[in-house]
């Protein structure tokens, strides 16, 4: 590989001169200087200096099947060689986005089998807007165009992605929003149930928020609710199981599309294919990406169900949107042998019914009884652990984002990969992880809570 010709130093020196990195404060990163991973096998990855890290993120929620899959990069190589690229425009198609297609289908969502390829997530979440738009205008009522997200949620990073999204960091940034977007409260009984408030009670709340929205803009003007099944950046925020039937039964009443962001959820992370089918949701766009290819290619597939897929081809007239790479067939190759893996080892029944359950589990016993722990939850191979300063009146520490990035820290120095958002610690690792490394995961971030409670009550 041509990077052992060189130091860490040498390659911090030069990425510190060349290399804009993403969600990074620039200045800061250039002192601090970046953590170079070099190369990763099963559910590990490993800086240049050979040092391993357990990576509790599966990259970023992408690695389902893990690293070091010989058959996807032989997948590629096959593809590489025989079509490296061709493009879906002007009436063509290539074989691999083809049969993906039709893969894809077969584990849809009842009532969604029709796929429009990108390369991200946000790329998708964009298509997805413009469509719903599309739809309406192809229905005769242009006016019905308006979108109700939630605050916290995450789209993407794209404008299209920011607007739908409901950062206010990210906002402050845009200098301009797509217009037409409405952004309610997000299902996060943690911080917003009132007291004494049931979870059943707190998720109906928090969706009629969504049709409060409605009433207010007037349902003939309202498109569609966009939403993720789990609100992953946000913070691994698991809603009620009282929300989402609710949202679906007010999404029905007054005729507005439900748009599923599952680019975190899908790909069995939930113990489903999709989180829909975890959840009893009947969307009609669905976005996915990251787990499709394991991350191993960029590649996203936004779903598209009948309903609107039928006006789509009823109405006709062209749709003017698609990207170079929409059903790029080595992303597309990947995906299907990424989908083999995932389905021939049984990893979402694992999921199911061993390794997310216990991940929940070990992860409670573990901390929910440490002097900096909130609340820990869990769904599927997704886990989070709120930190507080007291524990009886959830009070945060000063400063918001501090204690989770000292947790973290310690975290991270005792080789396990977390993310902290804000100050909630978040997990989503790769659907491979058995119990033992469950238990890995958990000991070390066991012993990074201990180390980060030292740190914050000294401070
Ligand atoms: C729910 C959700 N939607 C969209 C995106 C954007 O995906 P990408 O980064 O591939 O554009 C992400 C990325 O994390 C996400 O979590």
């Amino acid at each position: 590989m041509a990077y052992r010709n060189f130091s860490l130093e040498q390659l911090q020196a030069i990425d510190a001169a060349h290399h804009l990195h993403p969600f990074t404060d620039h200045k800061d990163l250039r002192q601090a200087g970046t953590r170079m991973i070099a190369r990763a096998e099963g559910a590990f990855v490993y800086d240049v200096d050979g040092n391993e890290i357990l990576d509790g993120m599966a990259g970023l929620w992408c690695v389902n099947v893990g690293y070091g899959r010989k058959e996807l990069a032989d997948a590629a190589y096959q593809q590489l060689q025989e079509l490296p690229y061709y493009n879906s425009f002007f009436r063509c198609s290539t074989p691999t986005p083809t049969l993906l297609s039709r893969r894809l289908a077969a584990i849809a969502p009842e009532g969604m089998s029709q796929i429009f390829y990108g390369s991200s997530g946000s790329e998708a979440n964009d298509t997805a807007l413009r469509l719903v738009r599309h739809y309406w205008a192809l229905e005769g009522k242009p006016e019905k165009n308006l979108i109700v997200s939630r605050r916290m949620a995450y789209h993407g990073s794209t404008i299209a992605g920011t607007s739908l999204g409901g950062m206010p960091a990210m906002h402050g940034q845009l200098h301009g929003a797509v217009p037409g977007i409405i952004h309610v409260m997000p299902p996060y009984a943690f911080e917003h149930a009132l007291a004494g408030e049931s979870d059943h009670d707190f998720g109906i709340r928090a969706a009629r928020a969504v049709e409060a929205a409605i009433l207010e803009a007037g349902a003939d003007k309202v498109a569609a609710f966009i939403g993720e099944p789990i609100q992953g950046a946000g913070g691994v925020k698991i809603p009620p199981a009282s929300y989402w039937p609710e949202i679906q039964r007010i999404c029905e009443k007054y005729d507005v599309l439900l748009m599923l962001d599952e680019v975190i959820t899908g790909y069995g992370r939930t113990g489903e294919w999709f989180a829909a089918q975890s959840m009893g949701i009947r969307p009609d766009t669905m976005t996915t990406a990251k787990g499709l290819t394991s991350g191993y290619q960029p590649l996203s597939a936004l779903f598209v169900g009948d309903r609107v897929a039928a006006t789509l081809v009823d109405k006709g007239g062209e749709f003017y949107h698609g990207y170079t790479y929409s059903g790029h067939p080595v992303a597309c190759a990947v995906a299907l042998a990424n989908l083999d893996i995932i389905e021939g080892e049984g990893l979402i029944e694992r999921v199911r019914e061993e390794t997310g359950p216990y991940l929940r589990k070990a992860l409670s016993e573990a901390v929910s009884g440490h002097a900096l722990v909130g609340e820990v939850r869990g769904y599927g191979m997704l886990a989070a652990v709120e930190i507080v300063k007291d524990r009886q009146t959830r009070e945060r520490f000063a400063n918001p984002g501090s204690a989770g990035t000292v947790v973290r820290d310690h975290a991270v120095a005792g080789g396990l990969m977390v993310r902290a958002t804000g100050d909630t610690m978040i997990m989503s690792p790769p659907l491979i992880w058995t119990r033992e490394i469950v238990d890995m995961a958990v000991e070390r971030f066991s012993r990074a809570l201990d180390a980060a409670e030292k740190d914050l009550r000294r401070d």
